[in-house]
């Protein structure tokens, strides 16, 4: 069978960054409902002891904060809104239906909205924390506040735990995706497909177009 062609969507440095995000959510995401639920507890096994999980799982989220903030500095720009997002958004049922609406640019309007979901859980999570982090910080706050940051640091993962089921499933349910973040490629079917207007901008940074092509 012939191979498809390919393009580079991410560097081995980007897919290291983004694989250590998405081994620390998945340690902290379940520990934590260990912590949360009773009937969840079995899961702090995950990081060999419960006591080890209690003191583990702190840890962990500022290594995800700090990684995922390297993300959040390389991909920004990317996911800044734009007016094709509204033709995107209003046209969810047939995306549902595996069509293509609008001239996509690197990312599509869903993962715009998980990438600035993430971030402002991961925000949260991380303030909340500190507030609730004993016996290091935990001590320096009231107690209304440390009942707030725990409320707070809850309901913020579970809206970054539902966030991400959704990405994951965008991830495996959307043909091809999955090799971006695993080998680093795409095909260009994928991309001209998916991605139109980042496929065209890839295409003229390696053919520029000359003087005389150029428009008025
Ligand atoms: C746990 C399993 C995960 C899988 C299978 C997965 C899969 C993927 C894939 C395939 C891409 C490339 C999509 C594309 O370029 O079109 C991607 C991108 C990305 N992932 Fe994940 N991911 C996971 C976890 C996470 C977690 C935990 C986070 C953050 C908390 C995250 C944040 C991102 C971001 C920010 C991007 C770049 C897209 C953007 O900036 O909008 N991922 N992921």
């Amino acid at each position: 069978m012939k191979k498809p062609q390919r393009i580079q969507r991410y560097s081995a440095p980007e897919r290291i960054n983004h694989w250590l995000v998405a081994i620390c959510f998945v340690l902290a995401a379940v520990s934590g409902l260990g912590f949360f639920f009773p009937s969840f507890n079995w899961l702090m096994q995950i990081m060999g002891t419960p006591q080890l999980a209690r003191i583990l799982h702190p840890f962990i989220g500022v290594v995800m904060f700090v990684a995922f903030l390297l993300m959040f500095f390389r991909y920004w720009r990317h996911n800044l809104l734009e007016r094709n997002d509204i033709l995107w958004a209003k046209n969810i049922h047939k995306i549902a239906q595996n069509e293509e609406v609008g001239d996509t640019g690197r990312y599509n309007f869903g993962q715009k909205c998980v990438f600035w979901a993430a971030i402002l859980s991961l925000v949260l999570l991380l303030l909340s924390g500190v507030a609730i982090w004993r016996p290091w910080f935990a001590g320096y706050f009231s107690i209304p506040l440390i009942r707030l940051a725990l409320v707070v640091h809850s309901v913020s993962a579970v809206v970054l735990i539902v966030v991400i089921m959704v990405h994951v499933y965008a991830a495996l349910w959307v043909k091809g995706t999955i090799t971006a973040m695993v080998e680093g490629w795409v095909s260009v079917s994928w991309a001209k497909r998916h991605h139109p207007r980042w496929y065209r901008s890839l295409r003229e940074q390696q053919n520029p177009p000359r003087q005389h092509e150029k428009g008025p």
